[in-house]
């Protein structure tokens, strides 16, 4: 699944960016672990029935604990006590994300723990889980796609990652539009379908434009998402 991740657009290059000739490591080093990797039976078994009954399965502590601890040791080689990693799992009953929680997790390391079938055994996740994040409130048939949501949204905020490290500071929620909406945007041509191009932004009076850009955040913001006006967060 992760290949969707991986192999595509200026997300994937910035994660193969250390891979890549005469291009600089940009700090992103994301590796997928498979669980079934670190199974010891012939099966590669990482679900089981529930206890008490019930539909589905659930996935077992044992090759989550082994797959976390292998993770560490690779990252950590002989210094794998002082590695420190935050374990995140992610499930719709956890906090939801946003680009406030986005970078703040971006100076840590981070294993995301997707779960499958029904989810996971409960001592697993109370043993190793520092966070549980949500990316919002409807279920996905499983972590993976949540944690690509994620690693999208965090590779973009690493610097350099997008080649026009601007683009970044005028994204929705950014600091720099003090977390509003982004404006809206225009390209060729002048009109389309009877539309012309706000004329400001042919003016070539990059005080007025900026204005603009500010007016038409602060409109869009209180139209679709009020919410983000008054809130502290
Ligand atoms: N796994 C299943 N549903 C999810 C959601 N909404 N957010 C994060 N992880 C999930």
């Amino acid at each position: 699944m992760f290949f969707a991740l991986t192999e595509h657009g200026v997300v994937g290059r910035a994660l193969s960016a250390g891979k890549l000739p005469g291009r600089a490591n940009s700090n992103i080093d994301f590796r997928v672990w498979n669980p079934r990797d670190f199974t010891e039976d012939k099966h590669k078994t990482v679900d089981d029935r529930p206890y008490g009954g019930g539909p589905g399965m659930l996935m077992m502590a044992k090759p989550l604990a082994t797959t976390i601890a292998a993770i560490r040791e690779f990252r950590g080689g002989f210094d794998n006590n002082n590695y420190r990693a935050k374990v995140v799992y992610l499930s719709p009953q956890g906090r939801k994300v946003n680009q406030t929680l986005l970078g703040a997790a971006l100076s840590e390391n981070i294993i995301l723990l997707c779960g499958r079938y029904e989810g996971v055994d409960q001592r697993l996740l109370d043993a190793e889980v520092d966070e549980e994040w949500s990316i919002g409130d409807y279920v996905l048939s499983g972590g993976e796609i949540a944690a690509m949501a994620v690693v999208d949204a965090l590779v973009r905020l690493v610097p350099g990652s997008l080649g026009n490290s601007e683009s970044v500071n005028q994204d929705s929620f950014s600091e720099q539009i003090d977390g509003l909406l982004d404006c809206p945007h225009y390209t060729r041509p002048e009109e389309y379908s009877g539309m012309a191009v706000p004329e400001v932004l042919l003016s070539g009076d990059h005080g007025a434009i900026e204005q603009w850009r500010r007016e038409q955040s602060l409109i869009a913001t209180e139209i679709k998402r009020p919410d983000l006006l008054n809130k502290k967060d």
